[in-house]
């Protein structure tokens, strides 16, 4: 009944409007359109369309995403699928923007609810929209009770890339608990020749990239952990076809704005058809929403390429870099910065850090960082979190003259942090043992000696943000290394009504995202790192307040190679920090030649984490000769385009990038030989991304070209023709600048 109401409403309104002149009809902006008469909407922008509509049953439908249609082409009414057999109904087969669990639908649910009469069905219907620039907004609202939801749509004019949110909202007069709510789901046009391409990991081993062809059933990508994890990264990509490359096929792309726990589901039906949903993860969920509120989801951003999944990146990264970042949509280069933790651990003290300082403003850093055990009783893990004073045996002065001497040496200070921890042993927990997360009466896990202290909760909020406050306006620090050292255990919330407790997956990380906006508002020439023991909190989310993330704490030159290849596919090399560490490494016992750990580090956002205390003259004279020459290709390494021309998967015996500036008047090539092999000589290298008719000058950064190889040719040359780098022998490395000639 209800719902052929809201249809009459919807024939009354739609005869009104038809009787209006047609500039007063028109709801369309330059990237979003609105058929009246189909009732179908259309996102076009970068090369992409993408297409749904309202189907005979009022539900939201998809049509189409791909690569863009022509204004002509037809887009037709969408009709729910006919009912194929009992056990496959329309409710079951149809595809769904946004499927509320109810009417007999099997795949994911976008939203799942228990009304307080025990009612758990949910069907949502169409009401109206609203368009207004690159934001769509649909309204849907339940076919009998008053819990709407409303659907959001950006689309980024640049790349295409699609942002989508929901709002639900509890018009009812009683509390409604949210089991599950979902960002947004995405179709794919039915077929069965995709795979699927997604990140795993652990501590010291993130960002391995999988692939698996997708079959009848679902895989599902989460983290259960409270933070993003090292485990799954919130990314996905779905290549179609036999022989999908770098360069060349159809790719899906998405990824979740959320550090929280988090899950994505690939489902391919029993019609070969694909649905990925994303959000909240369900598992241990539960929000009551109380009558008059409303609950917004995390962003769920999807984009299309068909030029491989190499231009997939580059779609994700100039999106990160113009639209996410807090300094999008010009983000400055970031600093070439010297970290003291692996030099010094716990160590820190007033003369050690400032002897450290001396010796890396030498080499030409730009920021000196002073990490773990400058607070409390810090001597090693087991003692200091939540006591944020500066401990006054390793300085009885405060931090000022530190941070004046950085400054004379003309760097800013950075300082590391880990607010939302603390150790039992502390003066913090001492004073407010439920300040944790925690089950009455139960054992609290400890993961390197300490707790998760339970940010959801308002005054651990105001003590976060006063102490940190109260840092940043004592001491003159220009950057904040914000780490995060475990994952959840035991996640209770005594302090709430039982019914209420498992908000603290949504109010944590909002929590978080709250310091962190007003620590910025405040202060804002601050910047921050996000690190969480390495790659643990990487995400869309935590991106919109920090500058930089941590990829990993395997600082392992050769490793690192893999590691940041697996990291591009998601996230711009301008925001991987990359440090040149000791030789032999501590992880793996590798030695490695200075030059080598230095391109390794400069295919990203370059650091130093060496104990210079023990370098020689000469590893000091090719530091600060590497730093100047990375001074001059940062802006393109950072914010160019990057080819990954060669890839370091795979028991690959060679690994080659190229970054090409925005204006194609530089590239940058770095190459590396994990072993030479029967004699062959390198494999010849193809560039991409150059003007092919602009002449470019080739000019080492470190080793050397063949002697055949001109000084400098057009662009065609580089990219047909190729270059032929001389390197042989183990764990070896080049680099090259090509700069357009005048
Ligand atoms: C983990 C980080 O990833 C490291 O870089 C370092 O900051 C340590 N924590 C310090 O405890």
């Amino acid at each position: 009944m209800q719902c052929l109401r809201t249809r009459l409403f919807q024939i009354i309104l739609m005869a009104t409007l038809a009787t209006l002149p047609s500039s007063s009809r028109a709801q369309d902006s330059n990237n979003i359109h609105y058929d009246q008469a189909t009732h179908v909407f259309r996102l076009d922008a970068a090369g992409m369309t993408y297409a749904f509509g309202v189907n005979n049953v009022d539900a939201l439908q998809p049509i189409y995403w791909g690569k863009t249609l022509a204004a002509t082409d037809p887009l037709p009414a969408v009709h729910t699928m006919p009912e194929a057999a009992s056990f496959d109904s329309p409710a079951d087969t149809t595809p769904n923007e946004y499927a509320g669990w109810g009417g007999g639908l099997y795949p994911e649910p976008a939203l799942k609810v228990t009304f307080p009469d025990g009612n758990r069905d949910l069907v949502l219907h169409y009401v109206s929209h609203a368009i207004a620039g690159d934001e769509l907004k649909i309204k849907l609202k339940d076919i009998e009770r008053n819990l709407f939801v409303e659907l959001h749509y950006t689309i980024d004019p640049a790349t295409g890339i699609v942002g989508r949110w929901a709002v639900i909202e509890n018009k009812t007069s009683t509390p409604v608990m949210i089991e599950s709510a979902a960002a947004a789901t995405w179709s794919l046009p039915r077929g069965n020749d995709y795979s699927l391409r997604y990140l795993s990991g652990r501590w010291a081993g993130e960002w391995n990239l999988q692939k698996q062809p997708i079959r009848p059933g679902e895989t599902i990508l989460q983290s259960k952990r409270g933070s993003t994890g090292h485990q799954n990264n919130p990314w996905f990509a779905i290549e179609r076809g036999e022989h999908p490359d770098e360069e060349s096929g159809d790719v899906w792309f998405g990824a979740l704005a959320w550090s929280g726990s988090w899950r994505i589901s690939v489902e391919q039906d029993q019609l070969q058809q694909i649905r990925v949903t994303g959000g909240f993860n369900p598992f241990d969920f539960g929000y009551k929403l109380e009558a008059g509120k409303e609950l917004t989801t995390p962003v769920f951003y999807g984009g299309y390429s068909g030029d491989g999944i190499g231009a997939a990146s580059r779609l994700l990264h100039r999106f990160e870099l113009t639209k996410i970042l807090p300094q999008a949509p010009a983000p400055k280069v970031r600093p070439v910065i010297y970290n003291s933790w692996e030099a010094t651990g716990f160590d820190v003290d007033e003369p050690g850090q400032e002897a450290l300082a001396e010796k890396a403003a030498s080499i030409g850093v730009e920021r000196f960082i002073m990490d773990d055990g400058w607070f409390g009783q810090r001597k090693d893990d087991h003692a200091g979190l939540g006591d944020w004073y500066v401990n006054p045996q390793k300085f009885p002065h405060g931090l000022k003259p530190l941070i004046d001497k950085v400054h004379a040496l003309g760097m800013d200070f950075g300082l590391w942090v880990e607010p939302e921890m603390v150790n039992p042993n502390s003066d913090l927990y001492r004073k407010h043992p439920d300040w944790v997360l925690n089950f009455t009466g139960r054992p609290r896990t400890e993961a390197r000696n300490q707790l998760v202290l339970n940010l959801a909760r308002q005054d651990v909020r105001d003590y976060i943000f006063h102490f940190l406050d109260d840092l940043l306006s004592h001491n003159d620090i220009a950057f904040l290394k914000w780490d995060y050292n475990r994952n959840w255990s035991e996640p209770g919330w005594p302090a709430v009504a039982p019914d209420e407790q498992k908000e603290v997956y949504v109010q944590y990380t909002r929590n978080l995202y709250s310091i962190l906006s007003e620590l910025r508002a405040k202060y804002p020439k601050l910047e921050i790192e996000s690190c969480s023991g390495g790659g643990g909190r990487v995400d869309l989310g935590i991106l919109r307040l920090t500058d930089e993330v941590w990829p990993s704490d395997n600082t392992d030159p050769f490793d690192r190679l893999r590691i940041q290849d697996g990291f591009t596919y998601a996230y711009t090399p301008g925001v991987m920090m990359a440090w040149v560490t000791d030789s032999p490494g501590w992880l793996n016992n590798r030695t490695t030649s200075v030059t080598y750990r230095f391109l390794s580090s400069m295919q990203g956002s370059l650091g130093v984490g060496a104990n210079l205390k023990n370098w020689k003259p000469e590893d000091f004279a090719t530091a600060k000769q590497l730093i100047e020459a990375y001074k001059g290709v940062r802006e393109t390494v950072q914010h160019g385009s990057l080819y990954r021309l060669v890839s370091p998967r795979d028991g690959s015996e060679a690994s080659v990038t190229e970054s090409v500036s925005l204006d194609r008047k530089q590239g940058v090539l770095f190459t590396f030989l994990h072993s030479s092999q029967m004699g062959y000589p390198f494999p010849r290298v193809y560039l991409r991304g150059l003007d092919p008719k602009m002449q470019y000058r080739v000019t080492p950064i470190a080793g050397e070209l063949t002697k055949d190889m001109p000084a400098a040719a057009s662009g065609a040359y580089w990219m047909s023709h190729g270059v032929d780098v001389q390197l042989r022998g183990d764990f070896q490395a080049a680099a090259f600048r090509f700069d357009a000639a005048p």
